[in-house]
């Protein structure tokens, strides 16, 4: 609530943080209450804090904050210059100004800040106490109405998706063993989001290093408020007004994650670890004996000598390249850890460390010697990653592993962790580097830096192994990063653990990344620590494989937690939804494409395409989309075999597993169990139906309106399908599916080699069916030479004529309930007419 007394009190606490007159940039008018005119927006002064607010498109805005009437160097870590730079145009208004989209507003008594839309609709608002400075610290406050909840802020815990409620600190963690109220973890990406605000969604990035934190209504119920302990008040409000808009901005402003190899989205089987080259081959010839779909093989720190950084160990693993060369004839690449702890081994030949402290490659005590700590190789080095030079030298050591036919890096420890020490990492006061960017020339202290080092760490290995090998796409997995780390890596969540309730945390996780620009994360399947059940490890590989990256691995000394070590029953029903994974691949690869392009994430809050659900009464907690088109029902209590409802959004559904249509059963009443329903046509309501909880059953449906597009099993992305693309036609509203396809691998995409096509489906006023091939796009021939439609929950004779007016299919009777017909590929535009009714 708003008090005077307080508000006295912030007005004293600006004025006091006065600097000197002669500091004061001359063209700023010195009174309170000034709003000053400039390129792109408006400065306002109160005492010696200055306020600037610029626009950078209709919907960005940047506000920035100079205590003592200095603003900092316009550096960024998150936000590449060129974008930074962009100036919208705006019109200048008394107390601020105007885009498009956007009414800014300043109080110049206070300096609070008010966004609105044109209508008037406030999108965000600041308190009448919006900014408290102390010493270097910061807080800033805005509303927080009833009605708005909280998403973003990357894989932070809570125990529920919404961080209402809730408050967070943002420093790198090493938070082995965590639960699900352990914060701070491994990443720091300072973006939220609110939804439901009557201005619509907006998201916010504070683009400070430092070891912020954010209060969302936690210790006062209406206020949001987010501050630090120094380092530039900076930070950026993109408006939606739905949810979509918000993260395709924010990756606007941070960058896209580039299109991932295929093989990225197949399964991978990792532990800690594959001892040996003999025990890695046997782990590759199980999956293959057993018909388990893989992609990645992960070799962790035991295949290094003495878990040294970028060396191998001779007697376990004596041809590496042969191994990786072995494993790739049987489909399979090898991904290897590359941690940044160089091993402080000096005159032992190890050349990381030796050119390393030959190039001044690591980070600083204040009194200029080396810092060293022990890690995984015991006494350890740590690279300067803020500094180009050292980011270059660091890229050059993957050399002999891109020879050898690594396919992929991960950069593990890089919050950094520091072993023995209370605080987990290096102490704040050791010396960075700072050359890079725009960032002027400076030392840093790692204070400043620790958020940003493991993001600098994965742009390095990137960078490196695109100058190694320009026409691959890079693949790295980070444990830590910062806003905009997509850019360069895919994430997982870290050391997570063989519970019910960690399988529930990783849901939440999941969405959060990707509202937070991680569209690629996936969690440990099965838990890191522990040992999962038979029943856990089993739903684990079933919701996994509707994640984005799907990865089996788990501690030294847990359980074995490969796919068949329960049994063949358990091995059954695991095979079958990884097989799932394969077949949709034409589908999520699409949503990869889509990803590079817009920034939309794989894995979505069901919210993000249908903000109607969130008004519906089921427990919603688990439930996901894959792209607009999936939608996943998992359990809320999995470990519990009562029954629950779902509910399903306006618009219709089908369910995956039957292509049957949903329906609700008598009216207000819960549905019964789906696959125990008549069939209908969806009628467009939303759906409340009762599932009853089987092992081997996940509820997965799929929107009226969907073309999904699917291929023949293959054991991994580098077999070609044999046989035709399978679309599945479910009639809908808005019914469209996209194909999209390249190489899997390299960057020919970027130079046209790739093929992109929309495919639609009508009803025309005869009650024909109408399915449209758009053109197709790029010039990459696909695999398949047929297509196979099915046409869903079709009860009426039917007679399929393609383009030419040609008889295609005919079927007699309206006994099936499906229409399936084969085609040619059509790699132009055709239309192909079901006639009759919809059913
Ligand atoms: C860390 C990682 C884990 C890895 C282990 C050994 O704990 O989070 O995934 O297996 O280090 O490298």
């Amino acid at each position: 609530m708003y008090k005077p007394a307080c508000r006295l009190l912030a007005v004293a606490l600006l004025m006091g943080t006065g600097i000197a007159a002669h500091a004061r940039p001359a063209s700023v008018p010195s009174a309170a209450g000034e709003i000053r005119q400039q390129a792109g927006g408006i400065e306002a002064r109160l005492g010696a804090t200055v306020l600037r607010v610029t626009a950078l498109t209709d919907a960005i805005i940047r506000v920035r904050v100079a205590r003592g009437g200095t603003f900092p160097e316009d550096a960024s870590w998150a936000v590449p210059h060129d974008v930074r730079a962009k100036r919208a145009a705006v019109t200048p208004t008394s107390d601020g100004f105007r885009t498009d989209a956007l009414v800014v507003k300043v109080d110049p008594k206070t300096l609070a800040l008010t966004v609105t839309d044109p209508a008037g609709k406030v999108i965000t608002a600041d308190t009448a106490q919006p900014i408290d400075l102390d010493g270097t610290a910061f807080t800033l406050r805005k509303a927080l109405p009833i009605g708005e909840h909280i998403y973003g802020l990357g894989d932070k815990t809570g125990g529920t998706l919404d961080r209402r409620g809730k408050t967070f600190v943002d420093w790198n963690t090493d938070a082995y063993g965590f639960d699900s109220s352990t914060d701070p973890i491994y990443k720091s990406i300072p973006f939220f989001i609110g939804v439901g605000g009557e201005g619509g969604s907006y998201g916010v990035l504070l683009d400070n290093t430092w070891r912020t934190w954010f209060d969302f209504g936690h210790k006062a119920a209406d206020t949001l408020a987010m501050g630090g302990p120094d380092g530039p008040i900076d930070y950026y409000i993109i408006a939606g007004p739905t949810t979509r808009e918000v993260v395709r901005r924010y990756t606007d402003l941070t960058g896209k994650a580039p299109l991932a190899p295929e093989w990225a989205l197949g399964y991978q089987q990792s532990r800690y670890s594959y001892m040996s080259a003999d025990e890695t081959r046997r782990i590759a010839a199980t999956l293959r004996k057993d018909a388990i779909p893989t992609d990645v093989i992960w070799l962790d720190i035991d295949f290094q000598d003495r878990n040294r950084p970028f060396t191998v160990d001779k007697h376990t693993f004596p041809n590496l390249k042969q191994l990786a060369a072995d494993l790739d004839a049987q489909g399979i690449k090898l991904v290897t850890i590359a941690d940044l702890h160089v091993a402080a081994a000096p005159n032992q030949g190890y050349a990381p460390y030796d050119t390393g402290i030959k190039a001044d490659a690591f980070v600083h005590n204040p009194d200029g010697s080396v810092f060293v700590g022990p890690v995984w190789p015991g006494p350890s080095v740590f690279p300067d990653f803020t500094d180009a030079k050292v980011r270059a030298w660091w890229g050059s050591n993957f050399k002999a592993f891109v020879n050898d036919g690594v396919a992929g890096f991960w950069n593990d420890m890089n919050e950094p962790s520091v072993f023995e020490t209370p605080t987990m990492t290096m102490p704040l006061d050791i010396v960075h580097h700072v050359a890079s960017d725009d960032f002027a020339p400076r030392n840093a202290t790692h204070a400043e830096i620790h958020n940003v080092f493991g993001m600098e760490n994965t742009r390095a290995t990137y960078d490196g192994i695109k100058a190694l090998r320009p026409d691959e796409r890079a693949f790295v997995m980070t444990r830590a990063s910062y806003a905009g780390g997509q850019r360069y890596a895919v994430t997982w969540t870290g050391d997570n653990s063989s519970t019910w309730d960690h399988l529930r945390l990783s849901v939440h996780q999941l969405i959060n990344l990707g509202l937070s620009g991680f569209a690629y994360a996936g969690a440990d399947v099965g838990g890191f620590t522990g040992g999962p059940s038979p029943e856990l490890l089993t739903r684990w590989f079933e919701i996994a494989a509707f994640t984005p990256i799907f990865r089996d691995h788990a501690a030294k000394g847990t359980p074995r937690a490969e796919p068949w070590v329960d049994g063949p029953e358990q091995l059954a029903i695991r095979r079958r939804f990884v097989e799932q994974r394969y077949r949709l691949l034409p589908y999520i690869y699409a949503l990869a494409d889509q990803n590079a392009r817009t920034g939309d994430p794989l894995m979505r809050p069901v919210f993000y395409d249908y903000p109607d659900a969130a008004a519906a009464t089921c427990d919603q907690s688990m439930d996901f989309t894959l792209g607009r088109s999936l939608l996943v029902a998992p359990p809320p209590k999995m470990e519990s075999p009562e029954a629950y409802d779902v509910c399903l959004p306006k618009g219709g559904w089908y369910d995956y597993w039957t292509g049957q249509a949903v329906i609700a059963t008598a009216s207000g009443e819960p549905g019964t169990p789906v696959n125990e329903q008549i069939a209908a046509a969806p009628t467009g309501d939303a759906v409340r139906l009762t599932e009853h909880p089987a092992l081997d059953r996940l509820p997965v449906f799929v929107r009226a309106g969907t073309i999904l597009p699917r291929q023949p099993l293959v054991q991994s992305t580098a077999e070609t399908p044999e046989g035709p693309l399978s679309l599945d036609i479910y009639p809908g509203p808005d019914c469209a599916g996209t194909l999209y396809l390249d190489d899997g691998h390299s960057m020919a995409f970027e130079r046209g080699d790739y093929l992109r096509q929309t495919v639609r489906c009508s009803t025309d006023a005869n009650g024909n069916l109408i399915i449209d091939f758009g053109p197709r796009d790029g010039k990459y021939r696909p695999w398949w030479r047929q297509i196979a439609l099915t046409v869903h929950d079709w009860r009426a004779a039917a007679t399929v004529t393609g383009p030419d007016g040609r008889r295609v299919a005919k079927r007699a009777g309206a006994a099936a309930q499906t229409v399936a017909f084969t085609i040619p590929d059509t790699a132009s535009a055709a239309r192909f007419t079901v006639s009759g009714a919809v059913r």
